[in-house]
C-alpha cells in the first residue's frame, strides 16, 4: 500500500515526454512511469503544464467497507461537493460498480452535491487493490489566459515549455530568485509570475523589453525587467533561464551565445539553457557541468527540436 500523502495524475503531448520526465525527476525525485504517481512532495497542479490533478489522500485501505467506515468518522459536511471516480491505469473495475461506490460515499457526505460548480471535489480510486479517497485539486488551466497576451512572437517558447523551465530552474522552490536573461516577449516571466516565483527579466532589445513589460502589466504582474545586455547585470540569482537567440528572428553568432552563457554563469548558480544547437563545447569552456538534459520538439509550420541543458559550475560540486 502506498503511504505517500499525495497522488498526482499527469498528461503530456508526445513531443513533451522528455521535458515531463525531467520535471518529474527534479520536482519529485522519481522516474516518470505511466500517468500517475504517489509522492510526499506538494506541488500546486496549476504550476505545472503536466499535472492535471493532485489528490490529497485522506484514507487508503484494501478493504472497501473499512474505507466507508473511515469516511463516516470524518463527518464530512460539504455544501456543493462533487465526488468523482479517478480511473487509474490497471483499474479494471466496471462502470456500474464504480457508480455504486460513488453513490455509497455520496450518501455519507452531508450537503447537496453540485457537479458543475463544486465548492470541493472528492475522488475515489483503486490502485493495485487498494482504495484511496481524498480531496482532488485540479489544474483549472487559468494560466491558459496567457495565450491571449497582447504582444506575442511566432517563435516564442510554448507556455508548457515556459512553465517547465521555471520548475526545472527553481526545483519547485518558490523562494528561489530567478532571471530570464533573454526574455523576448516574456513567455517565461508570465508563467513564473503566475506560479508566484520571484523572477526578473532582461533583454537587450528595446522592442522585446517593451513587449514583456506590456504583457506583464496586462495581467497585473509586477516584476523587474531590464533593457540591458545580460553582461551588465550584477545582481545574483539562484538560477538563470536562457532561451538563446537562434538566428530565426533574432541575430545570433557563436560569440553572442558565448557571451550570454559566460555572463549568466557569473550571476547565477544554476543555468537552464535552451538552444537548437549543440553547446557542449561552450558549457565545457566556461567550467560548467551539464547536470541534466532534455528536449522538446516544436510542432507546427516550423519544426525543430529545442535542447534544454541544465548546468551548474564544476567548482561548486
Ligand atoms: C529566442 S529569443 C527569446 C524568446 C523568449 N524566450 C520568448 O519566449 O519570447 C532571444 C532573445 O535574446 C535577446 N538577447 C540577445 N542577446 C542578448 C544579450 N546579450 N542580453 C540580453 N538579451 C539578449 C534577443 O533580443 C531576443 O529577444
Amino acid at each position: 500500500m502506498q503511504k505517500e500523502q499525495f497522488l498526482y495524475t499527469i498528461k503530456y503531448n508526445s513531443n513533451e515526454i522528455s521535458m515531463c520526465e525531467l520535471e518529474t525527476k527534479i520536482l519529485f525525485d522519481q522516474a516518470l512511469q505511466g500517468n500517475h504517481f504517489f509522492s510526499d512532495v506538494k506541488i500546486e497542479p496549476d504550476s505545472s503544464a503536466f499535472i492535471k490533478k493532485r489528490i490529497d489522500i485522506l484514507f487508503a485501505t484494501d478493504n472497501y467497507d473499512e474505507l466507508l467506515e473511515n469516511i463516516k468518522t470524518k463527518d464530512i459536511c460539504a455544501e456543493g461537493f462533487k465526488l468523482e471516480y479517478e480511473k487509474l491505469k490497471g483499474d479494471e473495475i466496471g462502470y456500474k460498480p464504480r457508480l455504486n461506490k460513488l453513490r455509497d460515499i455520496g450518501y455519507i457526505i452531508t450537503g447537496e452535491p453540485d457537479y458543475y460548480n463544486p465548492t470541493v471535489t472528492y475522488a475515489l480510486c483503486n490502485f493495485e487493490g487498494v482504495w484511496y479517497f481524498g480531496e482532488s485539486i485540479r489544474d483549472d488551466a487559468e494560466w491558459q489566459k496567457h495565450n491571449d497576451k497582447p504582444c506575442s512572437f511566432s517563435n516564442s517558447l510554448s507556455m508548457n515549455t515556459a512553465k517547465t523551465l521555471v520548475n526545472i530552474a527553481s526545483k519547485g522552490d518558490k523562494k528561489s530568485r530567478l532571471i530570464d536573461t533573454c526574455c523576448g516577449v516574456g513567455t517565461v516571466m508570465l508563467e513564473g509570475c503566475y506560479a508566484g516565483f520571484n523572477i526578473e527579466g532582461c533583454d537587450i532589445n528595446w522592442k522585446a523589453y517593451n513587449h514583456t513589460t506590456k504583457n506583464l502589466e496586462h495581467y497585473g504582474y509586477s516584476a523587474n525587467v531590464y533593457n540591458e545586455d545580460i553582461k551588465d547585470i550584477t545582481q545574483k540569482y539562484d538560477a538563470a533561464i536562457i532561451d538563446l537567440p537562434y538566428n530565426l528572428y533574432s541575430v545570433s553568432s557563436d560569440e553572442i551565445v558565448e557571451n550570454i552563457i559566460a555572463s549568466a554563469s557569473k550571476i547565477a548558480s544554476r543555468l537552464v539553457i535552451v538552444s537548437i544547437s549543440d553547446i557542449k563545447a561552450i558549457i565545457e569552456k566556461y567550467n560548467l557541468e551539464m547536470v541534466d538534459f532534455c528536449t522538446v520538439d516544436k510542432v507546427g509550420k516550423v519544426k525543430f527540436t529545442r535542447n534544454i541543458w541544465v548546468c551548474e559550475p564544476k567548482a561548486s560540486k
